[in-house]
């Protein structure tokens, strides 16, 4: 489980997150919706170690990792995709996936599962294309294998609709459902929360560094 307890965040005199709490169990999918500023972004990265909260602790799997750096965190099970994708430019699609693979398996194991995971986001074709040759809709793709590739036990996503045409939404959203189904516990922000729909468990609302919950949509077929 990651638990969320707590957390508030202060910038300068400036209160971004005012005693955040909040639970995500493995397998569930939690959206964290909210207008421009409200603290998404902060909170994906208080939980990814990028930021120091003000006070709050977060708890992975039983463990505090408040105080743990990112890499220690990733290695505990934690992932993230970041809202513009941050993949190695330089190397390829292939090796992007492969890095991530290696954390978990040795090198021949490593590069099957990098295999595997192009195809279920439909990018072997691109394995040996170089990152920053890819369009913005690849680059979300690849964002997306690229999280799950640590085998993580969650994922933080912040905002994976943004700037997506429709064409691309309806791909990320097939993704995002195929990630939930191989048992990924995600935790996705946005601004509005339809996007969510029939994706989310449980959706929380954010606004004025208050986070409360605003509805419960347990989903049919979920297995996990
Ligand atoms: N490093 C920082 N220093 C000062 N203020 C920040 C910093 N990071 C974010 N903020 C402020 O915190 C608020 C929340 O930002 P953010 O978490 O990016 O919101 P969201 O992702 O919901 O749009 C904004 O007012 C933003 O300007
Ligand atoms: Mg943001």
């Amino acid at each position: 489980m990651l638990k969320i307890k707590s957390v508030s965040k202060q910038f300068n005199s400036f209160t971004v997150l005012k005693d955040v709490s909040f639970n995500l169990e493995k397998g569930e999918v939690v959206g964290l919706c909210g207008p421009n500023g409200s603290g998404k972004s902060t909170l994906l990265r208080i939980i990814s170690g990028f930021e120091k909260p003000s006070c709050g602790k977060i708890i992975l799997n039983e463990r505090d990792i408040t105080k743990a750096p990112v890499e220690k965190r990733v290695e505990l099970g934690l992932s993230f995709a970041f809202q513009m994708p941050r993949p190695f430019l330089r190397m390829t699609v292939f090796e992007n996936i492969l890095t991530g693979c290696m954390l978990r398996c040795e090198k021949e194991e490593a590069m099957l599962k990098a295999e595997e995971l192009l195809k279920l986001f439909g990018l072997e074709k691109l394995a040996d294309e170089k990152a920053i040759n890819l369009s913005q809709g690849e680059l979300k793709l690849l964002e997306l294998c690229r999280s799950l590739s640590t085998e993580p036990d969650f994922i933080l996503l912040d905002e994976p609709f943004a700037a997506l045409d429709r064409e691309n939404t309806k791909n990320v959203r097939k993704k995002l459902k195929m990630m939930k189904e191989i048992g990924a516990g995600m935790l996705i922000t946005a601004h509005k929360t339809r996007i969510l729909e029939k994706l989310a468990d449980e959706t929380y609302w954010i606004e004025l560094g208050k986070v409360r919950r605003i509805e419960e949509t347990k989903n049919q077929g979920d297995s996990s």
